[in-house]
């Protein structure tokens, strides 16, 4: 499996126009190793024509941190994968645990959106995760099974799993490193038996800091970091990209 770290900076609902000019500027000039890593990031929908005009002669890629599920049509208010793909997205963000929550999205929905996204030739980012009860009730096995199984088209040849921890995201709170590789090694497992995709690009996600993030790297073999308040603060995600 390769060496190249996934850091894919989620700003979700933040940043106005100037600050993300100020900050994509910023991290334009962070000097970074290509072989190690990929430097992803995910701005709202109106900021990204901004962006990617700002990073075009840079390594930096952009994502989206959604998209529907149909190519087009009468979904007002909804941004289309065409509309992602011609503005230079190569990744999109499926199935965060807030569009779960706070818009619904089920794991059929989640499966035909990273269909979708993958009949386009981009990148989706599937993201998994139980909440607290369910770790503290041992049903966290179930639940995320049963999310890779809905949520993963079969037969691909390689895959992006972000693995979030509900309970992790903006608290503070991080699994362990052992946690974090059990999940890992279950996910691997049962991604490359029951889908038959043997490429696979785990990220763990959920309060990601610059303090934590070496050690997870160093000791859980995760591919990259999902990251959500440290990617508003160029401080922190400088330390982060220029790690190793
Ligand atoms: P956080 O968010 O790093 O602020 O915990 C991560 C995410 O929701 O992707």
């Amino acid at each position: 499996m390769s060496q190249v770290k996934l850091i894919v900076s989620n700003w979700k609902m933040n940043l106005n126009i100037s600050q993300a000019r100020i900050l994509t500027n910023k991290l334009k000039k962070i000097k970074i190793k290509k072989n190690l890593i990929k430097n992803i990031i995910c701005p709202q929908f109106i900021l990204l024509p901004i962006i990617s005009n700002i990073i075009k002669d840079s390594d930096i890629l952009l994502g989206a941190q959604d998209c529907h599920y149909r190519k087009f049509g009468a979904y007002t208010g909804d941004t289309s994968i065409e509309l992602i793909k011609e503005i230079g997205c190569k990744y999109i963000i499926i199935g965060h645990s807030e569009r779960r929550e706070y818009k619904g999205e089920t794991n059929d929905i989640i499966r035909e959106k990273a269909e979708l996204v993958i009949s386009e030739k981009l990148k989706p980012i599937i993201c998994i995760g139980e909440t607290l009860e369910e770790r503290k009730k041992n049903k966290y096995k179930k639940i995320l099974e049963e999310q890779l199984n809905i949520c993963i088209p079969n037969n691909l040849d390689e895959i992006i799993i972000a693995y979030e921890p509900i309970w992790s995201i903006g608290t503070g709170l991080v699994p362990t490193v052992d946690e974090i590789k059990e999940i890992k090694n279950f996910t691997c497992d049962f991604v490359s038996q029951s889908k038959k995709i043997s490429k696979i690009f785990f990220l763990y996600g959920g309060s990601v800091n610059s303090e934590n993030i070496f050690e997870i790297f160093k000791l859980s073999d995760v591919n990259g970091a999902l990251i959500g308040g440290s990617s508003l603060k160029f401080e922190e995600i400088n330390k982060i990209l220029t790690f190793g």
